[in-house]
């Protein structure tokens, strides 16, 4: 990569030298804290399309090269070798685990994953055809006052909302998938692994009893590395951005969840596999369906394409085709949607449209057949997105914790209403 010496801008003809900050790897960034107060000018980025809004030293994305690595890691070697709590305590802590590391946090973890009764009355007061992934934010947001002790910003107190957050958010999302189908809580076990055991509290019966099948549970498991972090997204820079005003990690990590759920974001798993259904449905052909995409027909967005950083295939996505290619037969999916998707991903991929954009399917594609094959509704697609990026979202409220560079998240804005106008009384408007 090249790296540029010195940066220069003038203003009515002074210049100004503007500091670059270097990364390890991929861009630098030029530094424009200080232009307001040196020329009178902000700068305009909506969207954060040329943004950097912190240092980091979690995840490293190059997007043209589609490589995703976490602490350094690639994601194909965590994928392959790892387990979901050790990539957690990974983002978290910044190193791999040993074995009796990995063995405490687990067993810590595992510890918390019963809840409060006062949590179970008030998950048990929404109502039931609520999206989960409301219910979720609030029953995050509410955690800050059944833990008071772990509400403060000492390490101890941090620690103990994280391990709070992995194990209870579990249990939450468990019960929403049983209670969808009017089916009670089941109370989690304590020192099982942490994706064995949060499958048994999803989908037991009432006796609580399930033979966890290995490949289900070594499928969701890559799931949620897949998810578990992914840089300055959407609702990471949501929960840095609140943690920012020194708000507990709850309420950050809550506003996160609500960042999430919108169909551009983590949203688009449950949106994508509404729009599979939504095309068998309507009885057009996929190609139909891509000329609407490329006519921006309204309502015909190819959801589970396209993305903000990767210019090339989302290597999170190829690692979900691999797996959807080789369980989805044995775990008794869907194929039929499974081909129309794959059919899809064919057209869009040679069509000049798609080319030119540099749109290929991300993460989101084929998560959802995966999920509906290990038997989660559709509606609980997004809080498993969310039970995957909890670490994620941890990780950064407590980097931005740490960083004495923070500041409150505070953007300004280009002014473009009206300048000057006198009151005028109601009788006289
Ligand atoms: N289908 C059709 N056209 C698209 C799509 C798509 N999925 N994505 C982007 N485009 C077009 C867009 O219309 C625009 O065309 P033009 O320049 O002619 O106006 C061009 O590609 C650039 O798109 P953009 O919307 O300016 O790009 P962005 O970086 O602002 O948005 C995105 C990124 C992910 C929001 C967008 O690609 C999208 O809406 N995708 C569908 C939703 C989706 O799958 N989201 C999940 C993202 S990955 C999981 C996660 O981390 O949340």
């Amino acid at each position: 990569m090249t790296r540029v010496v010195d940066a220069r801008l003038t203003v009515d003809g002074t210049a100004r030298e503007l500091p670059i900050e270097r990364s390890t790897i991929g861009n630098d960034g030029m530094s424009v804290s200080t232009l307001l107060k040196d020329t009178g000018l902000v700068t305009v980025d909506p969207g954060f399309m040329n943004t950097a809004s912190c240092e980091s030293a979690i995840t490293y994305i190059d997007g043209d090269a589609g490589i995703l690595k976490y602490r350094g890691y690639p994601i194909e070697q965590l994928a392959e070798n790892s387990t979901f709590l050790e990539v957690a305590y990974l983002l978290i802590h910044g190193e791999l685990p040993t074995e009796d590391l990995l063995a405490a946090f687990n067993n810590r973890v595992s510890r918390h994953m019963h809840v409060h009764e006062g949590i179970k009355t008030f998950l048990g007061a929404f109502p039931r055809d609520a999206h989960p992934m409301a219910v979720l934010s609030g029953a995050i947001s509410a955690l800050s006052t059944f833990y008071p002790e772990s509400v403060g910003n000492s390490e101890e107190e941090l620690e103990l909302a994280t391990v709070l957050l992995l194990a209870k958010s579990a249990t939450v999302i468990s019960y929403l998938q049983r209670r969808a189908s009017g089916g009670e809580l089941i109370e989690p076990r304590r020192g099982g692994h942490y994706v064995d055991e949060f499958m048994r509290i999803c989908f037991s019966g009432a006796d609580g009893e399930l033979d966890v099948d290995p490949v289900m549970r070594k499928a969701l498991d890559l799931l949620l590395i897949l998810h578990a972090d992914h840089e300055q997204n959407c609702s990471t820079s949501t929960v840095r951005i609140v943690g920012s005003s020194q708000a507990n990690i709850y309420a950050s990590v809550a506003a996160g969840v609500g960042a999430l759920s919108g169909p551009l974001h983590g949203g688009a798993n449950e949106a994508a596999l509404r729009m599979f259904d939504q095309i068998k449905e309507s009885g057009d052909s996929v190609e139909t369906f891509v000329a609407k995409v490329k006519d921006r027909v309204e309502g015909a967005r190819l959801m589970g394409f396209g993305h903000r950083v990767y210019k090339s295939y989302d290597p999170r996505g190829a690692q979900v085709k691999k797996i959807a290619n080789q369980i989805l037969s044995d775990l008794g999916g869907n194929n039929e949607t499974f081909e129309m998707a794959q059919r899809l991903e064919e057209i869009a991929l040679s069509d000049e449209y798609f080319i030119e954009r540099k749109l290929y399917p991300n993460v989101d594609f084929y998560t959802g057949l995966l999920y509906s094959a290990m038997g989660f509704d559709t509606p609980m697609f997004t809080p498993l997105f969310a039970l995957g990026r909890m670490p994620g979202w941890i990780a950064h409220y407590r980097e931005m914790l740490a960083d004495p560079r923070t500041k409150i998240g505070r953007p300004r804005q280009i002014y473009t209403g009206e300048t000057d106008r006198a009151y005028t009384p109601i009788a006289e408007r």
